[in-house]
């Protein structure tokens, strides 16, 4: 029988597991943190990972896996360096993701699931609500949202990813002073002012946004 070893995060990160552990008073409440946890170090969660989950649990890796397939923010194969999540629950799907999904596909060359072969990106379409039905459609780059999606914004974030300058010209972050905070309050961005992203292209009426000095600029 082979003998199981634990990967090489559960020992580095020994005390962030333990934190998490203390926060709850059943443990297998930890499990949604730690497989987040798990997927941190590379990526994607592998069998080790659910193996090393349940052991730190006392639960079965069934379980585990159970919980991991369920929620389509864990991955179980290896993805590219951007997740672009596509969100085509009923608010988005009345707002055109279906249109935009396809776009993503023609645009990218692969399917929801597949990754460019580059390992660039990878495009999921899920049909969870990705909680931010106001602004639909969305996607989440890695996890944070793009949002009121159209052509020009979909090319604009690939161009940029492509380029090397990151998503983080065309993020939107809700202010965290929370969903109902006074609009000066609130830093730039689709809940508050118009964001840098959408601001330029409403000026440039076509095309990509101006880069001189953005915040885009110089991201891996
Ligand atoms: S339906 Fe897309 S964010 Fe809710």
């Amino acid at each position: 029988m082979p003998v199981f070893e634990a990967p090489a995060w559960v020992k580095e990160r020994d005390a962030e597991i333990r934190e998490i552990l203390s926060r709850y008073p059943d443990s297998r409440s930890a499990l949604m943190p730690l497989l987040h946890l798990a997927q941190e170090e590379r990526g994607y969660i592998s069998q080790e990972d659910i193996e090393a989950v349940a052991g730190i649990l006392n639960l079965t890796p069934a379980y585990v896996e159970s919980v991991c397939s369920f929620y389509s923010l864990y991955h179980r194969h290896p993805v590219g360096k951007y997740v672009l999540l596509v969100c085509n629950n009923v608010s988005c799907a009345l707002r055109g993701s279906g249109r935009i999904a396809e776009l993503l596909k023609q645009k990218l060359g692969v399917e929801s699931g597949g990754t460019t072969p580059d390992g660039l990106i990878t495009l999921e379409v899920t049909h969870e609500c990705l909680a931010n039905c106001d602004a639909a459609p969305v996607l989440t780059v890695n996890g944070e949202y793009v949002v009121k999606l159209d052509e020009k914004k979909i090319d604009g974030l690939l161009a940029d990813l492509r380029a090397g300058r990151g998503p983080d010209a065309w993020i939107e972050r809700r202010p965290e002073t929370g969903y109902f905070a006074e609009p000066e309050a609130a830093p730039p961005g689709y809940w508050g002012k118009p964001g840098r992203a959408e601001a330029e292209v409403a000026a440039a009426g076509e095309g990509e946004p101006a880069r001189e000095g953005g915040a885009g600029e110089g991201q891996a």
